[in-house]
């Protein structure tokens, strides 16, 4: 039994790691999940993929955001794709999902000097 558990172990090891590079488009750098060719056929024409991966907003600001590009920057109407848009930039890149997760301040205690 112990055997089995332990060989799982090494097995996990060897998926994770692949799991995490194949959600991740390498030529846009962008999330491969649901709407994904979407975004890529829409949004990595005038500029890189970079740009949206580097972004946090919650739908409204994103909604915001491809107004202005809509505005100022010549993007076109989005038609039935901007949905399916919304939902993957709001679901990979909405301000619950933080990548750059800190831990925990260290307790002040280990600071002392007494
Ligand atoms: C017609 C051209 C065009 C298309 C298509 C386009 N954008 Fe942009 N976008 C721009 C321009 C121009 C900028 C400003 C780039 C700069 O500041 O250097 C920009 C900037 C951005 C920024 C960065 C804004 C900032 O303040 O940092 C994000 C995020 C972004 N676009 C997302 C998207 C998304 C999502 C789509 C698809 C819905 C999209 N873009 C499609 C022209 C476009």
């Amino acid at each position: 039994m112990r055997h089995t558990s332990s060989l799982c172990c090494v097995v996990l090891f060897l998926i994770v790691p692949f799991k995490v590079l194949a959600e991740v488009d390498a030529a846009t750098g962008l999330v491969n999940a649901p709407g994904f060719e979407f975004v890529k056929s829409q949004c990595t024409i005038c500029h890189s993929g970079s740009l949206i991966v580097s972004q946090r907003l919650e739908e409204k600001d994103w909604i915001r955001m491809i107004r202005w590009m809509q505005e100022e920057q010549g993007l076109w109407s989005l038609g039935d794709l901007e949905e399916p848009i919304l939902r993957y930039l709001t679901k990979h890149y909405g301000v619950s999902v933080n990548l750059n997760r800190r831990r925990k301040p260290l307790n002040k205690n280990i600071f002392s000097t007494e």
